[in-house]
């Protein structure tokens, strides 16, 4: 338990230091939603539950690092509500999957994309 406590206080010094954190969280969030996709095509419960767990780690750099860091404008605010959204929507997810309903399951997986893209939006002013 100290050595995770140290390693994410570490990872939050690091992100302060530099963007390498937030770009390492954001390929696992990629690699995430890249297997809950596959669990779907493939009918592989277990690798769309491998995702959300992903999902669910790299999520958690938000609630260790300040996410003022990486915006740099007044949507702070907006960005927090997004991760914590997107935590909401994991779990839902988790959930359908633990009941095998799965259009539950495919409406959860687009609003957890749509937290993706609401976050990027306001980064990017897309
Ligand atoms: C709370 C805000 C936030 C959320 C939510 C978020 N991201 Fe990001 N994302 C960022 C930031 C900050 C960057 C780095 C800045 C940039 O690339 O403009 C980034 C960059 C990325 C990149 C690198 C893009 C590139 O052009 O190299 C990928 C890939 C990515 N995010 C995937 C995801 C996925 C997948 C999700 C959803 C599961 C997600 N992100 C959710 C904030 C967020």
């Amino acid at each position: 338990m100290k050595k995770i406590i140290l390693a994410l206080a570490t990872c939050s010094v690091m992100a302060m230091a530099s963007g390498t954190t937030i770009d390492a969280t954001m390929k696992l969030m990629q690699q995430g939603m890249d297997q809950i996709n596959t669990g779907f095509m493939v009918n592989s419960k277990e690798d769309i539950l491998q995702g959300i767990s992903t999902l669910e780690n790299s999520n958690a750099i938000f609630t260790t690092v300040n996410v003022a860091d990486f915006i740099k404008s007044n949507k702070v605010a907006v960005a927090n509500n997004v991760n914590k959204n997107l935590a909401k929507d994991l779990k839902a997810l988790k959930k359908a999957m633990g009941e095998s309903k799965y259009a539950e399951a495919t409406a959860q997986y687009a609003k957890v994309l749509n937290n993706c893209v609401a976050c990027h939006t306001i980064i990017r002013g897309w």
